[in-house]
């Protein structure tokens, strides 16, 4: 966890626009696969999520007839750490009884987050759910979630960049950095 009193700044990078550009490809082309011939509504996540859902909805192919909606939540508490108590601030505007849903994350950190919207989602009686995030850090993994697609497993490390923010920053990075801690001087 990060103290929010303290002065971050970018480390080094982790993954590469390059590599991260790969692998979306990869995970399209599983999705392309799965739900050929049919209909799914991806759910992107505001906000982390949106730079890695519009890049991954770019890459499935024209077979599967593809519709987008946003969730917006707020984990109480901290901005670094997910407190388990989460709160819909914008749902979806879809229908989704008898549809197929793709909830898009960027990060799986306890993995509280994507529980709750899993169990609300899947409250509302549709065909299929399934997640798909770009990251995930098992060291830090509260409750167990069936991820459909994952991009990669990371370390237990604070991470900016392709979506990802700290505070609101550093969203618009196009490699995913590290942060580093440095005390802010007096
Ligand atoms: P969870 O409920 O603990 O799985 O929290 C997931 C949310 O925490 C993500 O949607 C992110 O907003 C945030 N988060 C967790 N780890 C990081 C990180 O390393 N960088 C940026 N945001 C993170
Ligand atoms: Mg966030």
């Amino acid at each position: 966890m990060i103290d929010e009193e303290s002065d971050l700044r970018l480390g080094r990078i982790l993954l590469t626009r390059e590599k991260i550009a790969g692998r979306v490809r990869e995970i399209a082309d599983e999705i392309t696969r799965t739900y050929s011939g049919q209909e799914i509504v991806v759910v992107g996540i505001l906000k982390g999520a949106v730079i890695f859902m519009t890049d991954l909805v770019r890459c499935v192919g024209n077979e599967v007839d593809v519709r987008m909606d946003f969730m917006s939540v707020s984990s109480y508490g901290s901005s670094s750490e997910s407190s388990g108590v989460v709160k819909i601030v914008k749902d979806m505007d879809t229908y989704v009884e008898g549809k197929n849903v793709l909830i898009v994350e960027d990060i799986m950190d306890t993995g509280l987050t994507l529980s709750y919207l899993r169990d609300v989602i899947g409250a509302r009686s549709p065909k299929s759910v399934r997640i798909c995030v770009l990251l995930e850090k098992p060291e830090r993994k509260k409750v167990e979630n069936e991820i459909a697609y994952r991009g990669f497993i990371i370390p237990d490390e604070f991470v900016v960049g392709y979506g990802l923010d700290y505070a609101g920053r550093w969203r618009n990075l196009s490699d995913i950095w590290c942060v580093e801690e440095g005390r802010r001087g007096p």
